[in-house]
């Protein structure tokens, strides 16, 4: 789809969901929801401005090495096709980005008790995979992925939810590492339910943190970095969406574990 198209059909979809925003919700709700929209939409958008930085700079370098070649009557140098490479690669994660501002975007639609049907089964290796390379720019060179997938099933779920919870995690998690350290995700079957485990070598939480993690407006980041729904909004979506578990063990000073289990199959509507 075209650039413009999309970002047609974006501004259309903001309109709508904003009608149907201030048609169903209460003064105060409507802002707790909006704030949620914004928690949802920031890191895509970051991955966008990042990868919009590299890109920039690359057509830059692209061109001045096309024009010296075109002036010295010389063929380009092979790097060109690696930087067009890149291109295509970052152009690849932008439309990831975009997606998922969208399905946030549709996903109002399941708040407002229009569209509740779309669970289906999905791949959760594929799902962590994709929320990765989200959240990407805020991880970088400085933290090193590790991912361990054991052979799992499909799982029925709303992806798009999932995918949320999974991006809230890994920025979680990243952002709690101080310069380098390692994020190790993995899955397997545990009890009957598919199961997911994201690991940080990071700071870690006191026992007093680690009370109030699920509550919504906890945080302990500056303002501007952290809004305190990223959990909240998780486990509303882990418990209450999917009937399943969120928990974690944390260690201040060694890291953190958050583990989710999900059932394979949700119950029909
Ligand atoms: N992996 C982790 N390691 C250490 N502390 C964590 C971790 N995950 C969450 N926390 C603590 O829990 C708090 C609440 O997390 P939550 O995701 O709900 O909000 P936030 O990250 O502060 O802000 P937001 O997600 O809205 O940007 C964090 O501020 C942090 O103190
Ligand atoms: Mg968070």
């Amino acid at each position: 789809m075209e650039p413009a198209q999309r970002i047609a059909e974006l501004e259309t979809a903001l309109a709508t969901a904003e009608r149907q925003l201030i048609e169903s919700y209460p003064m105060a709700s409507l802002g707790r929801l909006l704030a949620g929209i914004v928690h949802e939409i920031n890191t895509p958008i970051g991955s966008i401005v990042s990868n919009n930085e590299v890109s920039a700079r690359s057509l830059e370098m692209v061109r001045a090495k096309l024009r010296e070649s075109a002036e010295t009557g010389t063929p380009p140098p092979p790097k060109v096709l690696d930087v067009l490479d890149t291109l295509v690669s970052l152009s690849a994660v932008d439309r990831m980005a975009c997606d998922r501002i969208l399905s946030v975007i549709r996903g109002l639609k399941t708040h407002s008790r229009l569209g509740e049907s779309d669970v289906r089964a999905a791949s959760l290796p594929e799902l962590i995979v994709g929320a990765l390379k989200l959240a990407c720019s805020e991880y970088k060179r400085r933290v090193k992925v590790e991912t361990d997938f054991a052979a799992l099933p499909d799982v029925e779920c709303y992806p798009s939810q999932l995918s949320q919870v999974l991006l809230n995690l890994i920025v979680n998690a990243a952002q709690a590492i101080e310069g380098e350290g390692v994020i190790r995700l993995s899955t397997r079957q545990a009890g009957g339910m598919a199961e997911i485990e994201i690991a940080d070598t990071g700071r870690g939480m006191t026992p007093e943190q680690q009370a109030k993690v699920f509550q919504q407006g906890f945080t302990t980041k500056p303002p501007g970095l952290g809004t305190g729904l990223g959990l909240s909004i998780s486990h509303d979506i882990v418990v209450n969406q999917h009937k399943g578990s969120i928990e974690f063990e944390s260690e201040p000073g060694k890291g953190t574990v958050f583990r989710i289990r999900v059932p394979f199959t949700q119950p029909k509507p």
